[in-house]
């Protein structure tokens, strides 16, 4: 569902001084132990590009957003990266992958585009390839800073994932507080 608060550079601005202090590098470290060095990663929804820098360091990443204002910063940050303006929807793109990451991005989604996303991640990954995703842990959506979001349990994750993936970790972690995160990893069911 889409909102204006990544679209525009002032909040653009706003969204990186904020979430200067916070990185995926726990989550990686647990993607590190799914997916081999050096594979081909997609992440969707780079936003400020603090974990596309953590990613660089061991992947051959790409970096994706669907709004060019996180696009126009991610190119000028880090000029020999690569970057496509890619939506978590739809996700067109001829490229396959070993993997595809997001932190913080899926649970923008509604129920129905969250479905429709997992079935193409299916679909642009290589055999066995893996997924590792972050959400917002709760029940029910909320409008927040005029952008959908949508909140996830393990049980509904499971059920949204298990057609194309055989899951193989939801853990709880700590975002803010105790438990408000989960992270699912993933692999591609052959
Ligand atoms: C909460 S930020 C997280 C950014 C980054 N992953 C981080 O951890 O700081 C959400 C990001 O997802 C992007 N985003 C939101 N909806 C999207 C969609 N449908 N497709 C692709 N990117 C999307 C936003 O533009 C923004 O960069």
């Amino acid at each position: 569902m889409e909102g204006k608060y990544y679209k525009t550079k002032k909040s653009v601005e706003e969204y990186i001084r904020l979430a200067k202090d916070t990185s995926g590098e726990e989550l990686i470290e647990k993607l590190k132990g799914v997916l081999p060095a050096d594979s081909k990663l997609l992440e969707i929804g780079s936003g400020p590009g603090t974990d596309w820098k953590i990613l660089n360091k061991s992947y051959n990443v790409k970096g994706s957003d669907n709004s060019t204002e996180f696009l126009n910063h991610l190119k000028s940050e880090n000029p020999h990266g690569e970057f496509v303006e890619l939506d978590a929807i739809t996700m067109k793109t001829d490229e396959t992958f070993d993997g595809i990451y997001s932190n913080k991005v899926l649970h923008h989604l509604t129920d129905n585009e969250l479905i429709d996303a997992v079935k193409r991640q299916s679909e642009i990954l290589n055999s066995h390839g893996i997924i590792c995703h972050s959400f917002w842990k709760g029940e029910g959506s909320e409008i927040f800073k005029g952008l959908f979001v949508n909140y996830h349990t393990e049980v509904g994750l499971r059920e949204v994932f298990r057609k194309y993936f055989e899951i193989r970790s939801i853990e709880n972690y700590k975002e803010f507080e105790i438990d408000d995160s989960l992270l699912l990893i993933g692999k591609k069911k052959e």
